[in-house]
């Protein structure tokens, strides 16, 4: 079973009315327009598309922030971009949880433009208020977490609902099943890649949380975004958590396959930053969680 995965598209459309300049979005926009525009290549997305239908995966996941500042316009250009891989009679599915830059204010308009990506990505399988959701495949239990809320102006932090915390602790600590592993999907990582804590203006703040799952080795794999450059962190009980960073900065796609059979994972990452024809698998990793 093949996931394909890929994270923080960041479109961006500057506001065309007043309203955004007065709140957090203003910050948002011009941070794009300063920082983060000249290293964002949207073509990245439009191959990425075309890749990802030749790998043919079971499912496509996408960890968060397809938008920069969570704007109607946004959604809708990145929405359009990923029309290919939901529409016709080979519609790959997919699981989506928002990012921080989806959720990014609290604004009616903004919120129903997520609401509305959120269904149609997820193909009306579940509602956004339903997460976290676990979905059962042989052999493999998958969590998907909503850690994304509106927060201060100088924060990019995520947090979830005490509800979510429970639902996830029981999730974790549950006896497992014959032969299951356990795949955990949201849009921060853990830790950095060095295994270092994020730092406070950037984290989940129930990273611990999810920390001590995977050293009670109640994890196998995870997948998230949030951090732009991509990352495989392989923890010293054999689970891997895998941050597919900006596919618009990097043209990373990550690609998890899953054995039932044996019960492995295996994983290598796809490029499409070269020139758009020789689209080179840039290296592969294997793993063999608990
Ligand atoms: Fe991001
Ligand atoms: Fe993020």
């Amino acid at each position: 079973m093949r996931f394909v995965h890929i994270s923080d598209i960041h479109s961006s459309v500057m506001p065309r009315s007043a309203g955004p300049w007065f709140d957090k979005r203003a910050l948002g926009a011009l941070n794009h327009l300063l920082r983060r525009k000249r290293h964002v290549r949207m073509e990245y997305l439009a191959r990425a598309v075309t890749r990802i239908r030749s790998l043919a995966p079971d499912w496509v996941v996408i960890t968060g922030d397809l938008t920069s500042i969570g704007s109607p316009d946004e959604f809708d250009l990145v929405l359009e971009s990923l029309r290919p891989l939901r529409e016709g009679p080979a519609a790959i599915p997919c699981i989506f949880v928002p990012g921080n830059h989806d959720a990014y204010v609290r604004n009616p308009a903004a919120d129903a433009a997520l609401r509305k990506a959120f269904g149609l990505l997820n193909g009306g399988r579940w509602e956004m208020d339903a997460l976290p959701v676990e979905i059962e495949f042989p052999c493999l239990s998958v969590f998907v977490l909503d850690e994304c809320r509106p927060t201060l102006p100088w924060l990019s932090t995520g947090r979830l609902t005490p509800a979510a915390c429970g639902q996830f602790q029981a999730w974790a600590s549950r006896s497992r099943r014959e032969n299951e592993k356990r795949l955990l999907i949201g849009h921060y990582p853990c830790r950095l890649a060095d295994g270092r804590r994020i730092d406070w203006r950037r984290r989940l703040e129930d990273d611990r949380l999810i920390q001590a799952a995977f050293d009670a080795r109640q994890i196998d794999a995870a997948l998230c975004g949030h951090c732009h450059t991509p990352f495989l962190r392989a923890e010293s009980g054999g689970a891997m958590e895998i941050c597919a960073g900006a596919l618009t900065v990097h043209g990373r796609i990550n690609v998890l396959d899953f054995s039932p059979l044996t019960g492995r994972f295996s994983q290598c990452w796809e490029d499409v930053s070269g020139n758009g024809h020789a689209l080179i698998p840039i290296g592969a990793v294997t793993a063999a969680p608990g």
